[in-house]
């Protein structure tokens, strides 16, 4: 079909559209096609099990005996997955490349997009009020635990940019932090910021405050499952409950400030917990200011994220945004630091 309308003769045909714009219209179409065939390839263990048979690769039948999956769901995937260039199939035997796989699957990776994946289809599973809500306004209200569980996914991104990205720009709380120290994450999620911060900072006691139930069991069994139950406390409660004043070296936002219904409240609890010379970080996907920010691969998946926002009744927010929440809780201006991934990081020392 790409044959016939990229051909000199489409260009010419008043009927049909202008190729590059077909091309690329179609290109979106099939990504929407690759993003659950990936989606699939992860949550199976499809990639996993490529990625482990190396240069050999696999037959479908030894991917689906591998992954105790259906045959012919698998001989389709293989056929599909080398079409969208996930993976090669060559002389019946399916290989993954290793920046393909690296990329999907290394969750310590500041370049992870598994998570995103996982996210994306996750989220769009939902959508099915999204009409209505373009109609009359009306939000998702509760969404399942599964989109929790997908947030989790999604956020190993943020982890591997904190650890390798923000850390970098923060020496002085690095050497702080190696000599120990209070550290609370709001809005914690699954916790597994907290236990890579434990690890990282073997001195550190630790407090994550989730309000959401499932959040809170995940994060209290992963912790209970590293065994780190005597340095990370889990405590179920809103922002608002984290009734410590002066207590914390580092009160961390991971993903999270934009989401909470009251920020400026949110932020001034933040700051009363901070013991003097504490750090409030903030680290966040920001909305462009700029359309010509908007105009970028990353711009074109913040206006997809920000769709599933608004449908559930939040918002993403502009980096002015950020610093006009600092402003009216009356914080200290924040230093704004743009990561190289694309995060943000909001820096406020008490
Ligand atoms: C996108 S998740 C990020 C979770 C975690 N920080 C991470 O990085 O995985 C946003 C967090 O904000 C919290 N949150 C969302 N809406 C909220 C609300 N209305 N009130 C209080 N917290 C809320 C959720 O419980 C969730 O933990």
């Amino acid at each position: 079909m790409r044959t016939v309308y990229g051909t000199a003769a489409g260009c010419d045909n008043p009927t049909m559209s202008d190729p590059d714009v077909f091309d690329d219209l179609l290109a979106s179409l099939g990504g929407f096609y690759r993003s659950w065939l990936i989606y699939l390839g992860l949550e199976l263990g499809l990639f996993e099990a490529l990625r482990s048979a190396g240069a050999d690769g696999l037959t479908s039948a030894e991917l689906a005996a591998a992954t105790e999956t259906h045959r012919d769901a698998i001989d389709l995937w293989s056929w599909a997955a080398d079409a969208h260039q996930l993976a090669e199939l060559e002389d019946g035997r399916l290989r993954v490349d290793p920046d393909v796989a690296a990329t999907l699957l290394d969750r310590d990776r500041t370049d992870y997009l598994g998570g995103q994946f996982v996210h994306g289809v996750v989220a769009t599973l939902d959508w099915d009020g999204m009409l209505d809500f373009f109609r009359t306004g009306t939000t998702i209200g509760e969404r399942p635990d599964r989109y929790r569980t997908a947030i989790e996914r999604l956020t190993q991104q943020d982890i591997a940019v904190f650890f390798q990205e923000a850390l970098a720009e923060l020496p002085q709380a690095v050497a702080e932090l190696s000599q120990g120290g209070r550290v609370v994450d709001v809005h914690c999620g699954g916790g597994r910021w907290l236990i890579a911060m434990a690890r990282r900072f073997p001195k550190i006691q630790l407090v994550g405050v989730e309000f959401e139930e499932d959040s809170v069991a995940r994060a209290r069994q992963h912790v209970e499952e590293e065994g780190l139950g005597d340095r990370i406390r889990i405590v179920q409660a809103p922002v608002s409950k984290l009734t410590e004043p002066g207590t914390y070296n580092l009160v961390y936002f991971q993903y999270a400030l934009h989401q909470l219904p009251d920020a400026v409240a949110g932020l001034r609890t933040a700051w009363e917990a901070l013991a003097p010379g504490g750090r409030l970080i903030v680290l966040d996907w920001p909305l462009p200011s700029d359309p010509e920010e908007f105009r970028t691969r990353h711009g074109e998946l913040i206006a997809g994220v920000q769709l599933d926002e608004l449908y559930q009744g939040t918002s993403l927010a502009t980096r002015e945004r950020f610093s006009s929440w600092f402003a009216e809780a009356g914080l200290p201006e924040p230093a704004l630091i743009d990561l190289p991934s694309g995060a943000s990081l909001f820096v406020a020392e008490r």
